[in-house]
Order: C-alpha cells, then sequence, then structure tokens
C-alpha cells in the first residue's frame, strides 16, 4: 500500500468511528467530537499534501497514440475551427424577430408533407394544372416535401381559430424550408427557405396587408422603401398580388428597378370554409416569399446556390 492509499484508509475508519457517536452517552459526546474532527483534519491535511507531492513528481503521461510530440505544433489539417450559424438563419431570425416585434407568432413549418395540405385544403382544383406550377419532389409513398410554406395555411388556420371566437384575430408566421425541383442556376435552388405569415380578423382589409409588409421591408433592410404591387394568381387567395419593392440605391439599384418579392393576396373564401372559419363573417390575407432572395439583396450576393454549398469561403464571410 503506497502511502496516499494508507492515509484514505486512515480517513475511513475515522468516518467509521465518527459515525458511532451515538452509541456514547450524551455528556460525553462533545468530547469525542472534538477529538475526532482535530484527527480527520490531519489526515486531510496530510492527504493533501501526498497529493500534492505526487503531482509534483508525476511524469507526463505518454499519449502512444499521438502523431507526433505532445507540444508540436499540429499541422494546417489537423486545426479545429470554431463553427458558426449559417447566414441564412441568422436571417431567417431577424425575419422572425421583426414579425414578433409586430405581434405575430411564429409556427414552424414542416420537411414533408401530403397533397390536402400541399394543395388541396388551398383550393387547387383536383387534376388543376396549378399543381405543376411547384415543381413538387414526390417520395414513392406519395408524400411531399412542401414546395411552399403555405402547405401550413390549413394546420395555423385550423389551431389559431378559437382566437376569433374571443375576439382577438389570428397573427402568425410560418418559417420554414421548401423543395422544388427546378433546373438550378444562379437564381433557382431546389432546397430555399420562405416565410408565410396569415392573418384573419373581422375587419382586416388589403390595406393592412399591405401595411404590414411595407413595415416589414423597411425594418429589415433598415430604410423607406418604394413599393408596388402587381396582379398575381394563386388558387388559395383572391384577389392575389405580388409585392415589389423598389431596389434601395443603397444597395446597388437604380430609379424604377423593381425587384418581386413575394406573393399574397385575401385568403380565398373556401380555405377559410375547409378550416372551420366562416368567410361571411372573417376576412384574412396571407402572404409567402423567399427567404435566400432576401438576404441576398441585403449582401448583394448573386449566387443563390452558395448558401447549401458548403463552402466554407462563402460562409467565413458572415
Ligand atoms: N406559396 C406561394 C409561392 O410559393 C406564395 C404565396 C402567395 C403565399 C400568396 C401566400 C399567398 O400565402 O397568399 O409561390
Amino acid at each position: 500500500m503506497d502511502v496516499l492509499e494508507k492515509l484514505k484508509a486512515k480517513l475511513k475508519d475515522i468516518n467509521v468511528r465518527a459515525g458511532k457517536i451515538r452509541e456514547l452517552p450524551v455528556d460525553e459526546r462533545a468530547e469525542f467530537g472534538k477529538k475526532i474532527n482535530a484527527e480527520r483534519e490531519a489526515v486531510l491535511a496530510e492527504i493533501a499534501d501526498a497529493e500534492r507531492k505526487m503531482l509534483d513528481t508525476e511524469v507526463e503521461p505518454i499519449d502512444v497514440t499521438a502523431w507526433s510530440g505532445v507540444n508540436e505544433k499540429l499541422p494546417e489539417f489537423y486545426s479545429v475551427e470554431m463553427g458558426s450559424k449559417h447566414p441564412l438563419m441568422t436571417e431567417l431570425d431577424r425575419v422572425v424577430d421583426i414579425y414578433q416585434m409586430m405581434g405575430f407568432d411564429v409556427v414552424e413549418s414542416r420537411q414533408l408533407d401530403d397533397e390536402y395540405h400541399m394543395f388541396d385544403s388551398l383550393n387547387f382544383a383536383k387534376e388543376h394544372p396549378a399543381r405543376d406550377g411547384y415543381d413538387t419532389f414526390r417520395t414513392e409513398e406519395g408524400l411531399i416535401p412542401p414546395a411552399h410554406t403555405s402547405t401550413m395555411q390549413h394546420r395555423v388556420l385550423k389551431a389559431y381559430k378559437s382566437r376569433l371566437d374571443e375576439g382577438k384575430a389570428i397573427a402568425v408566421v410560418v418559417p420554414g424550408r421548401v423543395f422544388r425541383n427546378e433546373d438550378v442556376d444562379a437564381t433557382h435552388e431546389h432546397t430555399f427557405y420562405q416565410c408565410e405569415g396569415v392573418y384573419v380578423s373581422e375587419t382586416c382589409t388589403m390595406g393592412d396587408m399591405l401595411g404590414i409588409l411595407r413595415e416589414f421591408f423597411e425594418k429589415y433592410y433598415e430604410q423607406k422603401l418604394n413599393i408596388r404591387t402587381q396582379p398575381g394568381y394563386f388558387p388559395f387567395t383572391e384577389p392575389s398580388l405580388e409585392f415589389l419593392i423598389e431596389k434601395p440605391k443603397t444597395l446597388g439599384g437604380k430609379k424604377g428597378d423593381f425587384l418581386e418579392m413575394l406573393g399574397c393576396g385575401m385568403i380565398h373564401p373556401n380555405v377559410l370554409k375547409m378550416a372551420g372559419i366562416d368567410p361571411t363573417k372573417y376576412h384574412g390575407f396571407a402572404w409567402g416569399g423567399g427567404i435566400d432572395r432576401l438576404v441576398m439583396l441585403r449582401y448583394g450576393l448573386n449566387d443563390v446556390r452558395d448558401f447549401e454549398s458548403g463552402n466554407l469561403n462563402f460562409l467565413r464571410e458572415f
């Protein structure tokens, strides 16, 4: 037995004896306690001393699996770098923060859905060519990695409709990842991000929607913006609009340089009805647009493929 082990055995013995204090007559306990505590302190000090001595003399352990000397500098390829948040996720947080400040709840989208939520519940007629406009992937089981965050609209309406009974509005945004079977180029990716907005109340109007969208874009780009709308077509809104902003000078835009940022419109009565909301009593509007495009404009990026490329030189710029 080495010194340290002997001391530890001694400590154990002291502790065992100390535990017997209750078997002693009451008037002897104080004296006994003092004595045993002093003994314990002394042994603890000896143990600390022995441990310190051991550390001083201990030889540095050798890692036999190490490729080189312990203190030698590692070659470049061995170096470990701290990771960081992907720029799209940082920006998505910013987007969601702005909407939250405006009073919206946040519901995350999903990455696998079905025909009903992706199309039927959004008033896409069966066999209608509009279904082909979304370049949807399908799994062998017939499920769909959603091509837009609108796939969540029906769920959001159902989950939040009790708000209407309480005299409140439904106000929810849905960020999420979406997928399209597209030819990939500098402006098209098979995987990208969108953010959807859904608002329903008894009194809301399209003017409210345009106000919310203007506020959002002006907060996001941190400046006043010129906005414009043009007619669009989506089966789930009537009327439907495309929402454009004039590319700000600070971001390299010229006058009249309008960019389409998202699709929007008044929620189609059929969509409300399918979620159990009375369209003669309530109105709603909804919108959805790409996050990647939003971020590309903010940072002057010109190739959407960089986001999913895993190219560290690109990611390190953020
Ligand atoms: N889901 C549409 C798309 O990806 C965008 C959109 C348009 C969303 C109109 C909406 C909307 O909520 O009301 O092209």
